[in-house]
C-alpha cells in the first residue's frame, strides 16, 4: 500500500498560475506524459479557454479555480512548481501595492499547500529581472543582485523566504531565475511578450516600438526546453536544500536580430511585406533592463540541460501555428 501511494504521488505535479502562459504549456507537457496535475489558478489573468481544453483533453488534470491564499484542499503530490504572480514589471509599476500582495503574500500560503501536500521537490519561478543590468557581460547565479523594478523585488524579497524556509524544511527547493522565455500556446494579454506583441501588430499592418534602435539585449529561451528542463530538474537525484538556477541559453540576441528572423518568417508564412516606416524608434524606460545574458553552466552541469530549439526555428514554429 505504502508503495502505491509513492508511486502515486511521485508523477504528481501540482502547478499555482496554471492558466498562465507558461502554466499552460507545462501542464500540457506533462500531462502527455502520464503525470497527474493538479492545477490551481484564480483567472485574475489567467486564460479560462486554455484550461476547458486541457480538462477535455486529459482525464489526470484536477483544475481548482482558486487563489492560492485561499486553497484548503487535501491534495499530495511530489512536486510544486509556484508560478502564480502578477508577471508584468510595467504593470508593477503602475500599480506596486498589488504586485507586492500578489507576489509576495501569496508565497506563504503557496508553502502552506506544499507541506499539507508533503511535497519532495519545490521549484519557484523567479526572474533574471533580481539581476537589473550588467552591461554586455553573461550574468552568473553570484553576480549582484539589483532589481530595478518593483517585480524584481518581489521574485527577490521570495527568493530571500524560500532560502530561509529551506533550512527548516525538507523539501528540495529550485529556485529559477527564467529568462525570456518564448513560443507554444501563447496566451492573450494587455502585457504581453515582444513575440506576441509584435507578430500580432505586423500582420495588421500596425506601428511596432523598438527601443534604442534594437541595441537592447535579450536571451531567449524556448517554452519547450523549459518545459523539458523543468521534468530533469523533477527527476533530478541530485541533493540539496536550496539552490537558484539561470534558465537561460547563454546567447546574446539583439532585438533588432530578433525582429529581423520575425519579419522573414511573418513575410514567408504571410506573403506580405512590412513597412520598415513603421517601425517607432523609443528610447529603453527606466525600469526596464538593457542587457540581459544569463550564464547557464549551471543547468548545464547540474542537470545536463541542453536547448534543442534554435532561435529561428522556435520563431518560425510560433508563426507557422499562429
Ligand atoms: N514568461 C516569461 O518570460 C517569464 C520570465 C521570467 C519569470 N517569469 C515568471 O514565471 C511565472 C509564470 O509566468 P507567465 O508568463 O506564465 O505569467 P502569466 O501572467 O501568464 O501567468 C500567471 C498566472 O497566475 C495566476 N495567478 C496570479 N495570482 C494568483 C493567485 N493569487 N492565485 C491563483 N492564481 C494566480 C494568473 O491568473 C495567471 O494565470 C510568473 O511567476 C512570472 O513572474 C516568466
Amino acid at each position: 500500500m505504502a508503495n502505491t501511494y509513492k508511486l502515486k504521488t511521485k508523477n504528481t505535479c501540482i502547478i499555482t498560475g496554471v492558466a498562465g502562459y507558461i502554466g499552460l504549456n507545462l501542464a500540457e507537457f506533462f500531462l502527455k506524459q502520464d503525470y497527474k496535475v493538479y492545477g490551481i489558478d484564480n483567472f485574475c489573468s489567467g486564460d479560462r479557454k486554455g484550461i476547458k481544453k486541457l480538462k477535455i483533453k486529459f482525464k489526470n488534470f484536477i483544475f481548482f479555480e482558486s487563489d492560492v491564499e485561499k486553497f484548503k484542499k487535501k491534495i499530495y503530490g511530489n512536486n510544486l512548481i509556484h508560478l502564480a504572480a502578477q508577471s508584468s514589471v510595467q504593470r508593477s509599476s503602475l500599480n506596486p501595492i498589488e504586485t507586492i500582495k500578489m507576489n509576495i503574500l501569496s508565497l506563504k500560503p503557496v508553502l502552506d499547500i506544499a507541506t499539507r501536500a508533503k511535497v519532495r521537490n519545490f521549484l519557484f519561478a523567479s526572474s533574471s529581472a533580481v539581476y537589473g543590468d550588467h552591461g554586455k557581460k553573461r550574468i552568473n547565479e553570484q553576480s549582484k543582485t539589483n532589481a530595478k523594478s518593483i517585480y524584481a523585488i518581489s521574485k527577490l524579497a521570495n527568493e530571500i523566504k524560500l532560502s530561509l524556509f529551506s533550512k527548516k524544511s525538507k523539501m528540495k527547493i529550485s529556485i529559477l531565475r527564467f529568462f525570456n522565455v518564448y513560443g507554444g500556446q501563447k496566451k492573450k494579454s494587455k502585457y504581453s511578450s515582444v513575440i506576441n506583441l509584435w507578430t500580432k501588430r505586423i500582420i495588421r499592418n500596425r506601428k511596432i516600438i523598438l527601443h534604442d534602435k534594437g541595441t537592447v539585449i535579450r536571451d531567449f529561451v524556448h517554452i519547450d526546453d523549459l518545459c523539458n528542463l523543468f521534468k530533469k530538474i523533477i527527476v533530478s537525484p541530485k541533493i540539496y536544500k536550496c539552490e537558484i538556477f539561470n534558465v537561460s541559453n547563454g546567447l546574446a540576441i539583439k532585438l533588432s536580430y530578433f525582429l529581423k528572423i520575425l519579419l522573414s518568417s511573418i513575410e514567408k508564412n504571410y506573403e506580405k511585406k512590412y513597412s520598415l516606416s513603421k517601425i517607432v524608434n523609443k528610447k529603453t524606460p527606466s525600469d526596464a533592463i538593457r542587457f540581459s545574458i544569463g550564464d547557464n553552466k549551471k543547468i548545464v552541469n547540474f542537470f545536463k540541460y541542453k536547448s534543442k530549439i534554435t532561435l529561428k526555428n522556435g520563431i518560425n514554429q510560433f508563426i507557422r501555428d499562429y
